[in-house]
């Protein structure tokens, strides 16, 4: 009997890179979206089984559904991937406050959610992954994305903690850091204006997962998604001040 797997965000993008992956690498997936496309999913991974769930994570009836569904399944849970997540850009002075309080639901209260549900199964196993889906932009200031980087500073801080406590129990867990990826994004975050508006210079999904799954299975701790320059850029950013990173970092996310 294959494995099994959890993704979130698992209709797109990154999301939809660790679940091919995975099925790939012998995991039937369990995998969530927020639209009608995670019914493609069967579809797209033809050679496994897939279980979607169509569920808004940013709610906890949304959580509460993913769990139970999975929960049916009466299966061992082997991988989770808490990958969904979006941004939202513009000036802080101008953004919507309703909209970057769903982005906090979705980017850290539903991961919390979730993963308190998550490491209560794993640890009474005895076994199993968890993959968390932060950002480079944990690493540096955010302006225009001024929200967005925090929470993923958030859920970076909040893997590399919960994997010193996970450790007694056999569950690992690593942090996934892409670098800018070409998916589907910043386009959602409304930052089609900008620099990081354009998909022409990012990371290709699929490196960014291979990475991620890579360090996943070898037990690391974190691991910056992205390619050779990418990984470049996050050296730097752990030695430059926060302020300079800050002016670089507007040069790529304010409006023009
Ligand atoms: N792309 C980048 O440049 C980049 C860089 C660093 C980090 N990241 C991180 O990577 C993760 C994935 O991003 P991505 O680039 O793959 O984004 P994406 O292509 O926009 O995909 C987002 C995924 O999340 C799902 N989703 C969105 N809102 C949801 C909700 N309320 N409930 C349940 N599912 C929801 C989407 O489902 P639907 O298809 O149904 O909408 C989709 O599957 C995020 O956590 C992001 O912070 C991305």
């Amino acid at each position: 009997m294959n494995k099994l797997a959890l993704i979130t965000g698992a209709s797109a993008g990154i999301g939809f890179e660790l679940a091919r992956q995975l099925a790939e690498r012998g995991h039937d997936i369990a995998g969530v979206g927020v639209g009608r496309r995670i019914h493609e999913l069967p579809d797209k991974l033809p050679h496994v089984q897939v279980l979607p769930i169509q569920a808004d994570l940013a709610t906890e009836e949304g959580v509460a559904h993913v769990w139970s569904e999975v929960e049916a399944l009466g299966r061992q849970i082997d991988v989770v991937a808490l990958n969904a997540g979006k941004s939202l850009g513009g000036a802080f002075l101008d953004t919507d406050l309703a909209e970057e309080e769903q982005m906090i639901a979705l980017n850290i209260t539903s991961q919390v959610r979730l993963a308190k549900r998550v490491v209560r199964k794993l640890a009474e196993q005895r076994h199993g992954r968890i993959l968390i889906t932060t950002s480079m932009s944990a690493l540096t200031p955010t302006p225009y994305e001024s929200i967005y980087g925090p929470t993923r500073a958030f859920m970076f801080s909040f893997a590399e903690g919960l994997r010193q406590e996970m450790r007694e129990y056999g569950v690992t867990v690593t942090a996934l850091l892409p670098g800018a990826t070409a998916t589907d994004f910043h386009q959602t975050a409304g930052m089609g204006n900008t620099v990081f508006g354009s998909n022409d210079w990012k990371n290709d999904p699929a490196l960014v997962a291979r990475r991620g799954l890579d360090a996943l299975f070898a037990g690391r701790d974190h691991v910056i998604g992205g390619d050779a320059k990418t990984r470049r850029a996050a050296v730097v950013n752990k030695l430059l001040p926060e302020q300079v990173k800050a002016r670089r970092f507007a040069k790529d996310s304010k409006p023009s």
